[in-house]
This record gives structure tokens, C-alpha cells and sequence, in this order.
């Protein structure tokens, strides 16, 4: 059996002022398609498997908002954390209670925060890569062809093999900076890690064991309270217990055992305001506008303003304009480093 679990417990900070800590962008329809970007997740995997194999893991506060996003997954299978543990801890729990129930499962591992454009072409190469984890501790990532040196991202070095649709990964590198990025980039036997991962439950539990084998001690413990009415109880000392780190530093780039499939699928990952300007409708002089607004000599801009406010605009390129509850955010699109300073001195300001 197949399990899907969703990642869906990030603050989104990058989208700030829209995005916030009590709203995050998983849970806005940041598209404008009706949908919010953690029920096309959902939408996106249920031709897949049937609501019944979807586990959630996301922070206690976002609970009640993943509920009404997702009624149709049950409730018990909506996973909560107590604090912010990043992407290995959030794994190796979903993983570990699934092992507990049904230790032949499957499992895709998914963040909630891309666009995926050809959806057939989609779920061919999720079908390609369920085949191709059968094999011992394999992991399977998503791999997608870069196509500028983008340092947000991993960095997966594989082995060319024209006869076979599952490349062996030689190496694996998180967030690189700008001046190694740029080597990948040019190199071109590198591909960007989707941040969907494919695997057999026990090959994750072998790779925690192997590359984390702190946290696979204490999630192991868990077994005898999954399910239980001391999960609860229990988790808060598990993530009490484990270090913040992410699965891409922690196993991917460790691991010896990771393949790659290419997701020629068309992907983004919505990862800032200049991603989603790429990723929307446009006006002729190349301005996202969502508001009451009228330009006059702006051209590569954002303008989002939610009041019913008229918004007019004079002179600006390649600027942001958002206002979002009580917060007017003007800057350059594409200020994505500044974004982390942006919060913490607002919190500040009150
Ligand atoms: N439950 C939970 N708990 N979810 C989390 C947590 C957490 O503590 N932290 C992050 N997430 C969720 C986010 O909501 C998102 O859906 C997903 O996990 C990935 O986290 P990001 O924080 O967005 O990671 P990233 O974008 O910096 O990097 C990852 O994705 C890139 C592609 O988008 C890595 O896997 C990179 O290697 C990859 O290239
Ligand atoms: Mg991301």
C-alpha cells in the first residue's frame, strides 16, 4: 500500500506580509485557483490514493486550518507538532507511526508549497519512482533540470544512464552557495532536488538508523505509544528531544543509497514573490496586479493589495506592493534575503 504524507508545517516567511506565522502560504490560494497550494497538494495525490492513505504533519496552531482545508482526510492521520523540528523530524514521525501499522507500506513524501504544471506527465514519474524504491534502503528523489543557479535549493549529482529511467545519485548537496551553484549549474550533470521523496517505510527507517541514528532512538521508543492515547505525551518529548535539522542535510546528503527520477513535469517551487510573479497572469507591461489599481509607467511589478483601497501607482520596475492585514510592504521583487529581517524587525516595531 501507498501512503502519501504532506509536509505542510513551514512558516513561509518569504511571502511576508501575506503569508504569516498564523496563516502560512501552504493555506492560501497564493494561485487565485480556488484552491489553496495544500489542497492541490491533496488534489494532486488523490488520483494516487484515496483520502484514507494521506497523513499530514504540520505545526499544533495550523490543526484547525488543515481540517477545514482537508476535510475529507481523517482526523487521527493529521499529525501535530509541538514545536518547529524542520523536515527530518517531521519524516521520520510520519514514518515510523506508518511502519507501526503496516510495515510493507510505501510512502511519498511531499512539501506542500510547489506548482506542478503537467499533471499526467506528474504522476507517470511518481508511478516510475513507486517502482524503482523496491529495491533495498533505496531512496528515490525527484530531480528537476536547472535552469539558473539557484542557492535555495539541493543540488543532486547522478550518474548519466541513457538505458535507464533511474539514475544513481553520487552526490547531494543542500543549499549551495552562489559561487558552487553556479559549477553545478554549468557542469550540467546536475539536476535540483523536487523535495518529494519516494521510498519503502523500513528504507526510511534504515536510513534513520544509519545517518540519524539520534533520531531514530527516539522515535523507535515510540512504537509502543503510536495509536495510542500517549502518542501525544510522547511526541512532546520526542521533539523536545531531537535537533532541528532538515532530511536534506541529514540523510540525503549522507546517504549512498539515493536515485533519482526526472520530474520533466513542468515544477515550481513557490518559494518567493518573484517565483509566483513567474508563475502568474501577467499584464502587457509584465505587472501581476491583484487590486483596485491603476499604473502609470510600472512595468515587472507585483501589486497586491487586499483592502478595496484604489492603488495608484506611478514610475516603479521590478517592485512588490503588498498590503495584507495591517501591514504595507513596499520593496524590490526580488529582496527574497531581506525577507527574514523584514519579520523580525516588525515583530519588534509591535
Ligand atoms: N511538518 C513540518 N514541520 N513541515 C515542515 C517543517 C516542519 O518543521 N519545516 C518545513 N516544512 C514543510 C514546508 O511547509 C514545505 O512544504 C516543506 O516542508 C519543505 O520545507 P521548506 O522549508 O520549504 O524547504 P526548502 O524549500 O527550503 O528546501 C527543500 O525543498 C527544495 C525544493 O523546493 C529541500 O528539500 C531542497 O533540497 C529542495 O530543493
Ligand atoms: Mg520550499
Amino acid at each position: 500500500k501507498t501512503y502519501i504524507v504532506i509536509m505542510a508545517g513551514g512558516i513561509g516567511s518569504r511571502f511576508w506580509p501575506y503569508s504569516r506565522n498564523n496563516k502560512p502560504k501552504q493555506f492560501l490560494d497564493i494561485l487565485g485557483t480556488g484552491r489553496t497550494l495544500l489542497q492541490m497538494t491533496f488534489d494532486r495525490f488523490s488520483q494516487i490514493a484515496p483520502a484514507e492513505m494521506f497523513y499530514v504533519v504540520t505545526n499544533k496552531h495550523y490543526l484547525t486550518l488543515v481540517k477545514e482545508q482537508l476535510p475529507d482526510i481523517p482526523e487521527n492521520q493529521i499529525l501535530t507538532e509541538p514545536l518547529r523540528r524542520n523536515t527530518a523530524t517531521c519524516v521520520a514521525y510520519a514514518n515510523y507511526k506508518i511502519s507501526k501499522n503496516d510495515p510493507h507500506a510505501k510512502v511519498i513524501v511531499t512539501p506542500a508549497d510547489h506548482l506542478i504544471v503537467r499533471e499526467d506527465k506528474f504522476h507517470q514519474k511518481i508511478e516510475l519512482a513507486l517502482t524503482a524504491c523496491n529495491g533495498n534502503n533505496k531512496l528515490i528523489t525527484i530531480g528537476i533540470k536547472p535552469n539558473r543557479p539557484e542557492t535555495g535549493y539541493g543540488y543532486i549529482q547522478y550518474i548519466s544512464d541513457p538505458n535507464n529511467h533511474i539514475k544513481k545519485v553520487k552526490t547531494f548537496t543542500e543549499k549551495p552557495n552562489l559561487k558552487l551553484a553556479k559549477t553545478f549549474l554549468e557542469s550540467g550533470d546536475f539536476v535540483w532536488n523536487s523535495g518529494m521523496f519516494v521510498w519503502k517505510v523500513q528504507s526510511a527507517l534504515f536510513a534513520f538508523g544509519k545517518y540519524m541514528p539520534e533520531v531514530a532512538e527516539v522515535f523507535e521508543e515510540g512504537m509502543a505509544f503510536y495509536d495510542t492515547e500517549k502518542e501525544e505525551e510522547f511526541i512532546k518529548k520526542a521533539y523536545s528531544l531531537v535537533k532541528n535539522t532538515s532530511i536534506d542535510y541529514g540523510i540525503m546528503e549522507k546517504s549512498d543509497e539515493v536515485y533519482m527520477v526526472l520530474g520533466d513535469f513542468g515544477w515550481s517551487d513557490l518559494g518567493s514573490w518573484m517565483s509566483l510573479h513567474e508563475n502568474r497572469k501577467k499584464d502587457p507591461d509584465n505587472n501581476v496586479v491583484e487590486a483596485n489599481a491603476i499604473l502609470y509607467e510600472t512595468q515587472n511589478c507585483y501589486i497586491k493589495v487586499d483592502s478595496q483601497k484604489l492603488v495608484v501607482v506611478q514610475g516603479l520596475d521590478n517592485y512588490l506592493v503588498n498590503e495584507s492585514e495591517n501591514v504595507l510592504l513596499i520593496c524590490k521583487l526580488d529582496a527574497e534575503k531581506k525577507f527574514r529581517t523584514f519579520v523580525s524587525d516588525a515583530k519588534n516595531k509591535g
